[in-house]
């Protein structure tokens, strides 16, 4: 790349700030972070990189062509990473529209403010120019029992959620087959790690074990999820960025299929090992089935043999260790959490599914 700077879209929410907090640390690249900061987003988890001189917030939506015109005149990045979304199924299943906002429109919007400053780019900017579209494995559906995704799988997204991230990677997709705009398309199953808002499965799960809650699993807890540490994830963006071909995609994966009450009875272990004196030990006796949602995929699993191959990615983390580095970073890091509020409205929304949504500490803090 010619000049110095990655703009980074999301970077206050879960991947992205670990993508910032990356490349800060181990490159010497400029990062602008342009972030709404919805509920999703998190300055807490760039804390440490916030007075950096090489890192730079722009709070902006990406629906304001306006404003991500001059973020994007006034930086000059070399490349685009995008991570900004809706990004909770969940939340889709109550409420689609900023769904189809932030995720296809807001894409919509990027792309076309990002080939308009790559036009008027010099040659050899343009020839090195990259868009990484940063998306999921939910796109292309439910596997059965067995088979796994590749990266020619059809598109058969079920949630709202999905059905958007879906028709953004088709925009995006579009805009390299129709004017060769160098764009990059990544698919990844399930992240967990720290700085994972306390919503999605392994943070609500380690933070209602902290306070004694239920600990909710859908339906009887089958479904398979293949979990990928979210610092390997990071690093498979990284090198995508740096050698994928223009107008491929590659899947991403760990490998680690677990069922949704695998994963909680980890968790529950690692806590009772972590916390002998816990008066809510043995911490799975707190786990309660509830009705499961609509449309559930049963099961995910990725065929990463391309990105390993082509690029030589490997994830670095097991199951194992990497939910022993979550469960202790949560322990750990009880600032983080506490300090955000809960919102009263989606709460209640949990609460009528049989969720007990967020621990009382959280409540209260
Ligand atoms: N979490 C996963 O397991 C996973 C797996 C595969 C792919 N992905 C994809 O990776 C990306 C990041 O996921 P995440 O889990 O970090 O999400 P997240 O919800 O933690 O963070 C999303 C971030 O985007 C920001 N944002 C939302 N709407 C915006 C808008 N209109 N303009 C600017 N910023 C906006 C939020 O403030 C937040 O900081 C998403 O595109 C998601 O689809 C996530």
């Amino acid at each position: 790349m010619t000049n110095k700077t990655i703009m980074i879209t999301g970077g206050a929410g879960f991947i992205g700030s670990e993508l910032v907090r990356q490349l800060i640390a181990d490159t010497d690249f400029f990062v602008v972070n342009v972030d709404k900061l919805t509920y999703a987003g998190n300055l807490a988890s760039l804390q440490e990189v916030s007075d950096h001189p090489r890192y730079k917030l722009e709070k902006a939506d990406i629906g304001d062509a306006a404003n991500i015109g001059r973020i994007l005149r006034e930086h000059d990045p070399a490349a685009i990473v995008h991570l900004a979304a809706e990004s909770h199924v969940d939340r889709s299943i109550d409420s689609a529209a900023p769904f189809v906002q932030t995720n296809i429109v807001g894409t919509f919007i990027l792309l076309e403010q990002a080939m308009q400053y790559w036009s008027a780019l010099g040659s050899a900017a343009r020839e090195k120019f990259r868009f990484l579209h940063v998306s999921t494995d939910e796109v292309f559906g439910s596997l059965g029992e067995t088979g796994f995704f590749h990266e020619s799988s059809p598109y058969r997204p079920s949630s709202p959620y999905s059905a958007s991230k879906a028709a953004s990677d088709h925009l995006a997709r579009a805009w390299h087959h129709t004017w060769q705009f160098p764009v990059l398309i990544t698919n990844c199953s399930n992240n967990y790690g720290p700085c994972q808002y306390p919503e999605k499965l392994i943070p609500l799960t380690i933070l209602n074990a902290l306070a004694g809650k239920t600990l909710p699993v859908y339906g009887q807890g089958l479904n398979v999820r293949d979990w990928l540490f979210v610092s390997d994830h990071v690093r498979a963006l990284r090198r995508v960025l740096e050698a994928g071909t223009p107008g491929s995609t590659y899947n991403v994966g760990g490998n680690s299929e677990r069922t949704n009450l695998d994963v909680v009875h980890a968790i529950c272990e690692r806590l009772d090992e972590l916390l002998p004196n816990s008066p809510h030990r043995p911490h799975a006796s707190l786990i309660s089935f509830v009705k499961d949602r609509p449309g559930h995929d049963l099961r995910y699993a990725i065929d990463a043999t391309r990105i390993r191959s082509e690029l030589g990615w490997m994830p670095e983390e097991t199951f194992d260790s990497g939910i022993g580095r979550t469960v202790e970073w949560y322990l750990e890091n009880r600032n983080w959490w506490r300090r955000i509020r809960p919102e009263k409205q989606h709460n209640r929304k949990l609460r009528r599914k049989g969720f007990d949504a967020y621990p009382a500490s959280l409540a209260s803090g």
